[in-house]
């Protein structure tokens, strides 16, 4: 019998979604009847509001089920045009928005409508996994830059531009940040815009948790600045703020070219996004935010509480971020250790120490592009953090040089 040919370079090169992995991982323990406590969830873990439930349940009685216009129905496209305007201070009109099925497809989508093979993107660590394995996908190269818990994981506009090069294509801007809750300022943004303006690159401004943001940080949609307005493509979607994971919606605005672009290679891929979800996003769109309020104040609560327990912990330093539901503390100094049997020699083994002896579910900061570092959800409630955290110190604990 002949051998199979070899399946594809580029997709078997592509690293899988270690958040995935991990998660999929402690289910897989907790289906065996393990206490695991799984502090991996990229979702909130309240429900769908009910309201939004009602929305998809009569869309459904009411026949909404066949395929809508490719680039997302009317009214939705223009429940997302005033949800810009009204909230983001970015004009785009309903032909200038592209409803797909969650804010990663219309990630891919953008970088698709933008690159040509060779481009570079600019990604700044830590970043979101998928943000390098995307741009590969385009056949572009991820250029990473660093940054660290002491520039308060932002990078600065000097930094960017000398990033830049004369192949840079975009710049994928995500604030608040997944995996370390940072928030830029309008200040801020509006330094790295100039750089953007100069040089004609585009942004793809990921905002999907722009509603969870605490303290006094407030959200700046990079867009609004006029200068780079054609540049932008600002993505969002309804999976973080309304707790919509599962129904998978997202979308951006942007210049009429990049939505042609991005609509066409949508068009021939996965055409519409569910016409179901699409009905439940515009009433979760049109509707008041009450319940993203109360998420997001006990999101904030949770975040005081893991945030002072993980300073707390020896050897542990965890900077407090403004927005999402994700800590990165930094663990590094326990590198080198052991507790007898296990030897600690970088993240990856930290999270495989915590989740086999502590049974604690983390994701290693490698996976975002920051080994010195790995990454706890707070979308767990108040009784799975205390029992979490209080394994993990104790974890520790047991960890000498
Ligand atoms: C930064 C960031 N962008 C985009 C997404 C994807 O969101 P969606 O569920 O809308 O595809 C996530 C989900 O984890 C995320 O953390």
């Amino acid at each position: 019998m002949k051998q199979r040919r070899p399946l594809s370079q580029k997709t078997t090169a592509i690293a899988e979604s270690q958040t995935l992995a991990l998660t999929a991982r402690a289910a897989a323990m907790k289906r065996e009847g393990i206490d695991v406590i799984s502090l991996t969830a990229g979702e909130p873990d309240f429900p769908t509001p009910e309201h939004i439930k009602r929305a998809g349940i009569s869309a459904i009685e009411g026949n909404f089920t066949k395929y809508t216009s490719n680039n997302g129905f009317h009214d939705l496209r223009e429940a997302i045009s005033n949800k810009f305007k009204k909230e983001n201070d970015l004009q785009w009109e309903p032909q200038e928005i592209l409803v797909s099925s969650g804010a990663k497809h219309s990630i891919f989508n953008a970088l698709q409508a933008i690159c040509n093979p060779g481009d570079e993107v600019i990604i700044t660590a830590p970043y979101w996994v998928s943000y390098p394995e995307m741009a590969k996908l385009v056949d572009a190269k991820p250029i990473v830059i660093n940054t660290t818990d002491e520039s308060g994981f932002k990078v600065s506009a000097k930094e960017l531009r000398s990033a830049l090069s004369l192949k840079t294509k975009a710049f994928i801007f995500n604030s608040p940040s997944n995996p370390t809750g940072m928030v830029y300022t309008q200040e801020e943004i509006e330094d790295i815009a100039k750089v953007i303006a100069d040089v004609g690159i585009y942004v793809i401004s990921d905002e999907i948790y722009e509603h969870l943001i605490y303290g006094n940080a407030k959200h700046f949609s990079i867009g609004s600045i006029d200068a780079i307005r054609d540049q932008t493509v600002t993505v969002n979607g309804v999976s973080k703020a309304f707790s919509m994971t599962g129904w998978r919606l997202g979308y951006m605005g942007a210049h009429k070219d990049i939505i042609g672009n991005a609509a066409k290679f949508q068009g021939q891929l996965t055409s519409n996004a569910c016409s179901i979800s699409q009905k439940a996003a515009l009433y979760a769109l049109t509707s008041p935010l009450d319940e993203v309020r109360r998420m997001r104040d006990e999101f904030e609560r949770r975040r005081d509480y893991i945030v002072g327990e993980l300073n707390a912990l020896d050897r542990v330093t965890c900077t407090k971020p403004k927005g999402a539901f994700y800590v990165f503390p930094r663990v590094d100094e326990l590198y080198g250790s052991s507790d007898g049997t296990f030897a600690i020699r970088n993240d990856v083994d930290l999270c495989e120490y915590l989740l086999v002896e502590g049974n604690v579910a983390t994701v290693p900061g490698g996976a975002f592009g920051a080994e010195k570092y790995i990454r706890l959800s707070y979308a767990s409630s108040m009784e799975e953090l205390r029992k979490g955290i209080e394994r993990i110190g104790e974890c520790f604990d047991k960890l000498r040089s």
